[in-house]
């Protein structure tokens, strides 16, 4: 079976809606097909300084969120980052195959170091591509399911992977695709539907978070911004009508129901029924999927094994990877 691998970032203290629609939902689908391999990207979060007892709190968080869920750790490796230590060794070998002017051409560079200026952006956060390179190409990958907003990086990550098989002969590495789902892979913030769901968009505001409060869900639901045309049509419009586009995108992914169907059933009612059902709709899935995360966090212990065991089995792929990248790169072999 071909294998497929995805992470997220611990830099909050939960994920959100966009998260889960974009990628973590897809997670779940694709591990009844694939051989996946799915880890919390502790060492990513360090470009951004996280205090060290709130990541470690995090990367718990986020673990447990994957297998609420529904990662099913006896199907699908889970693991944390760090805890392979060839995720950085390869990291290093992928940034001296690197320009330094296409590394900063990434986008998300580019808006980030704009926010913190050159005195704080790190060197990782300028690196931190090709260390998603090396996640991906560690497995010799051949998906990788994200969100939009990871498109260029992927990109990229194909771009470093022909090159080293040009330089290093064939099968040095395996090329990944990209599997980007076409609704919901760019879940739009609520108080501003021209950016995507994030915790830098509108301070937070317009973001569901899994792990918060439902009752603040449904609030921030109900409080969306919607789009102020004449009409009030509900319809599946993402250029004219981003607002009502993206509610329906939302509801269609947390009830299983088709955008067509649940659009059909609102038009012509206006969209105040249409968020109040959505709210409840929201409410209705973070619940249970809340219950169950915190069944995960109640057992530290248990959550750890499952993250060792988890380890384990990564290393078991991810160390012949390396070797074999090392031996074409030229390091000599420890005799
Ligand atoms: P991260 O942690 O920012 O986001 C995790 C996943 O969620 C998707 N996503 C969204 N999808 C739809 N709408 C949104 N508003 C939205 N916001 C986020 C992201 O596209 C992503 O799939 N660099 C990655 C983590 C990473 C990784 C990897 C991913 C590290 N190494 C190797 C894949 C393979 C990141 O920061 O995602």
């Amino acid at each position: 079976r071909p294998r497929i691998l995805s992470g997220m970032q611990p830099t909050d203290g939960s994920l959100h809606l966009g998260n889960y629609i974009g990628a973590l939902r897809q997670w779940v689908a694709l591990q009844e097909d694939f051989d996946a391999l799915y880890f919390v990207a502790d060492l990513h979060s360090l470009t951004v300084n996280p205090d060290p007892a709130a990541l470690r709190e995090r990367t718990r968080r986020t673990a447990a969120q994957y297998l609420a869920a529904g990662v099913d750790p006896s199907r699908s490796v889970l693991f944390v980052q760090s805890h392979v230590p060839e995720h950085a060794q390869l990291g290093w070998l992928l940034q001296c195959q690197t320009g330094f002017g296409e590394a900063s051409r990434m986008t998300q560079f580019k808006d980030k170091s704009a926010k913190q200026g050159s005195e704080g952006t790190t060197v990782g956060l300028f690196a931190y591509p090709m260390l998603m390179a090396a996640d991906i190409l560690l497995y010799d990958s051949a998906l990788v399911p994200v969100g939009e907003d990871q498109r260029q990086h992927l990109e990229l990550t194909r771009d470093l992977a022909e090159r080293v098989n040009t330089r290093f002969g064939d099968g040095t590495v395996v090329v990944p695709g990209a599997h980007i789902v076409k609704a919901g892979a760019k879940i739009q913030d609520l108080q501003n539907p021209s950016a995507k769901m994030s915790k830098s968009s509108s301070g937070g505001k317009g973001v569901v978070w899994l792990l918060e409060d439902p009752k603040k869900a449904a609030k921030a639901i109900k409080g969306a911004v919607t789009d102020a045309d004449e009409t009030y049509a509900v319809r599946y419009d993402p250029a004219a009508k981003p607002g009502i586009s993206n509610l329906l995108t939302i509801f269609s992914a947390v009830t299983g129901r088709e955008i067509d169907a649940i659009a059909a059933e609102y038009d012509g009612r206006g969209y105040g029924y249409l968020k109040v059902d959505l709210a409840e709709a929201v409410v209705a899935f973070l619940a249970p999927f809340q219950e169950r995360a915190t069944t995960y966090l109640d057992d530290p212990a248990q959550l750890d094994k499952v993250l060792a065991d988890g380890a384990d089995r990564a290393r078991e792929i991810a160390a012949p990877v390396l070797e074999r990248v090392y031996e074409r790169f030229g390091l000599l072999p420890l005799a």
